[in-house]
């Protein structure tokens, strides 16, 4: 089976033309599969990298095809129905359902002075004798996509987005993918029912490693982590959001049935503590004001923790405490009286572009980079920030000269916000990347449906430098002493052409390098000598084939053996790889089938890489090769075993490990708590065994 293919508009339209004349099972199902994938990718483009590559037009025309196709073939929908809107654009599949309980936004507040209006404003409301205070509960105000999630007698039965506050998009498979939102409570007496609201968020250092994975594919970086958070859970498939680390914090309800329970709470902070023991996560920075001053005074400390947090927050909750009062002040418009958002300053400020410049990355992408004035923002000096592609540079107008307003996303990366037009200089001119590579001369071309410019020269000396830099970084060769100031002279001293002149490097040739002493030396000899014993999956990695990351590097590890094996893989044998599909397929044998690229692989065996015969796997040695020629997935949280551990024993056995579940699965090892996997699997009937099954197999 091979992979859904990201489709222009004209094949849908041609291939959904040929199946109105003529029917065809198997063409639809395919076609099907192929128009959601097309409309997933679209959808990842638009909201979380915040750009699009069709117009909303042809977006609107892939998703009345696929509305078409469901309706010409009713057999093959999947339980999808192809109607719903979220933010302006068309999402497929989503059921709309509404809340029983509206999901209301708060007032917000931007100084201490307002957040005091706030109280005293309440307290009128409440006619509060002259002195009495109301008790808080302050909380972050987590930056992430509102979500509830309903309970029936302690079973996770429904995940809604906000949509407008009114009616939100059934999101229940993909929430079913979050693994810190337990699919039953942990408790013996539920309550029958239980609509929690919470934030959905995807932490700083996972969105940074999830940017790592693309730049280490050479592929498009994401924009920001809520974005990424609130594109993973609106996507149709599932295994979108199974793949991210998602996580979430519960900070309030909607209906909720207290029947039944131990303790009814009485004021937020029990509320919240309950959630708690259910098993919800929430977020252990809540605390209890007990009055205006206290929430000033956590207000302003949160603002100094912020930059080391976890996670996102733009600013914190007021809630007052008492269910009670919580009541009697009820609501103004669309937000409690109760409560208020105290938001921080955006950590934003303005600077001037001074230049701009063009990076050549190692798959040959030409990166306009704008070089500003230096500034701090967020405690940190910025001086350059990514402007992506031309499109980008197109959409914001950034030129030259501009002033523009810049913050940071996520983590650590700058982002230009905006340009202050007013700030314009005259005869400024609109900036177009070249269409010659600024390092080589050579042509530098866009390809159509592609957003990136790319150089065309593969022996580029800024390509060869980022490729060798990937070569020898710690998850690829691990080469520790060779940096990337000396990787740049080792090229401009033409010592280094390609990665096997790496191996080739002698005394002499080192001492040809600048402010190079002996000890220096010795330490880069040892090191490069070191790197030798080394893994396929890290000298595949490194050899920094587009589209090949550390995961699918480890996969193909496993399935070709040795280096030999692996350049004469055919395109076929590829694809049967799990999670190999046509597009990294196709990359593989662009780079196997080049000359240049299989003798230098072949060159570094001879140099004295060594990649063990035996496989590697988790460090271990293997045991035996009971699980030779399966493939399994591991789903629920297993008696004794963790994850990892079971992987380990897999692969110590002979077999092969996969993230999700396909045609090509042999075997689901089920835990409890299984969710969309155990679903997959029996949908496609593939068998289900539980560890002590495993087990068995592995000894016979
Ligand atoms: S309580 C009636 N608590 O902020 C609404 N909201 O701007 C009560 N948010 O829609 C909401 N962190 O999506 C609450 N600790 C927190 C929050 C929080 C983030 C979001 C929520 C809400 C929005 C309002």
């Amino acid at each position: 089976m091979t992979k859904s293919k990201i489709l222009p508009l004209k094949e849908v339209q041609s291939r959904l033309e040929k199946l109105r004349h003529s029917s065809s099972q198997n063409e639809a199902k395919a076609l099907m599969s192929d128009l959601l994938a097309t409309v997933d990718y679209h959808n990842i483009q638009y909201h979380e990298k915040d750009k699009s590559e069709i117009s909303d037009l042809e977006f609107d025309q892939l998703h009345k095809n696929l509305e078409e196709l469901e309706e010409l073939y009713p057999q093959i929908k999947k339980g999808r129905s192809a109607t719903a809107t979220v933010g302006g654009k068309a999402l497929a599949q989503f059921k709309k359902v509404a809340h029983r309980v509206p999901m209301l936004s708060l007032s917000n507040t931007y100084s201490p002075d307002e957040i005091r209006d706030f109280d005293t404003r309440a307290k009128k409301y409440l006619d509060l004798k002259e002195g009495r205070e109301l008790i808080y509960l302050c909380e972050p105000k987590i930056d992430g996509l509102a979500i509830e999630v309903i309970y029936e007698k302690g079973i996770l039965t429904r995940g809604l987005t906000r949509g407008d506050g009114l009616t939100g998009e059934d999101v229940t498979e993909n929430i079913k993918t979050i693994k810190v939102i337990p699919h039953k409570l942990k408790t013996s007496r539920p309550p029958p029912l239980l609509e929690v609201r919470g934030e959905i968020v995807l932490f700083k250092k996972d969105f940074a490693a999830l940017n790592q994975e693309q730049i280490d594919e050479g592929e498009d970086l994401f924009v920001n982590a809520r974005n990424t958070a609130a594109g993973s859970i609106r996507q149709l498939d599932p295994q979108i959001a199974a793949s991210r680390p998602l996580k979430a914090f519960f900070y309030g309800s909607g209906i909720v049935d207290w029947a039944n329970s131990n303790a009814t709470p009485e004021n937020h902070c029990e509320f919240e503590k309950l959630l708690g023991d259910f098993g919800l996560p929430v977020n252990d920075l809540a605390k209890k004001c007990k009055n205006i001053d206290e929430v000033i005074e956590y207000y302003f400390g949160l603002e100094k923790k912020r930059e080391k947090l976890d996670y996102e927050i733009d600013g914190i909750v007021v809630k007052v405490d008492s269910l009670k009062l919580q009541k009697d002040l009820g609501f103004i418009a669309r937000s409690p009286r109760w409560a208020v958002a105290a938001k921080y300053k955006p950590q934003q400020v303005q600077t001037v572009i001074e230049k701009i410049e063009i990076q050549v990355g190692r798959t040959g992408a030409l990166t306009p980079v704008a070089v500003m004035t230096p500034i701090k923002v967020g405690g940190v000096t910025v001086t350059n920030a990514t402007l992506h592609n031309q499109d980008e540079i197109d959409r914001k107008d950034t030129r030259v000269g501009d002033t523009v307003v810049i913050q940071r996303a996520g983590d650590v990366i700058p982002e230009i916000v905006s340009v202050v037009s007013e700030k314009r200089p005259k005869n400024s001119k609109a900036f177009k990347i070249p269409g010659t590579c600024p390092v080589c001369g050579s042509k530098a071309v866009k390809l159509e449906g592609e957003a990136v410019t790319r150089c065309t020269n593969s022996l580029c000396v800024a390509r060869l430098k980022e490729s060798l830099k990937h070569f020898v970084s710690r998850r690829a060769m691990n080469i520790e002493k060779l940096g990337d100031k000396l990787i740049e002279q080792l090229v401009d001293l033409g010592v280094a052409k390609s990665f096997s002149d790496i191996y080739r490097l002698n005394e002499q040739k080192i001492s040809q390098l600048p402010r190079q002493g002996d000890k220096s030396t010795n330490n880069l000899i040892e090191s490069i000598e070191k790197s030798k014993e080394s893994t396929l999956n890290r000298f595949i990695f490194a050899m920094g084939i587009r589209f090949v990351g550390e995961q699918t590097a480890r996969l193909l590890a496993k399935n070709f053996s040795n280096v030999e094996r692996f350049l004469e893989a055919t395109e076929e044998e590829l694809l049967n790889v799990d999670e190999v599909g046509e597009k990294v397929a196709k990359s593989i044998i662009e780079s196997t089938g080049n000359k240049t690229f299989s003798k230098e692989m072949l060159a570094l065996v001879k140099l004295g890489v060594h990649i063990p015969g035996e496989k590697q796997v988790g460090g271990q040695r293997k045991q035996n090769n009971s699980l030779e020629g399966f493939t399994f997935v591991i789903t629920g949280s297993l008696d004794g075993m963790s994850r990892d551990e079971a992987k380990d024993f897999i692969e110590n056995h002979g077999g092969i490990t996969s993230s999700s579940v396909s045609k090509k699965t042999n075997f689901l090892v089920c835990g409890s708590d299984a969710g969309s996997k155990l679903i997959k699997a029996q949908e496609l009937g593939v068998k289900i065994i539980s560890l002590d099954e495993l087990k068995r197999m592995s000894n016979k």
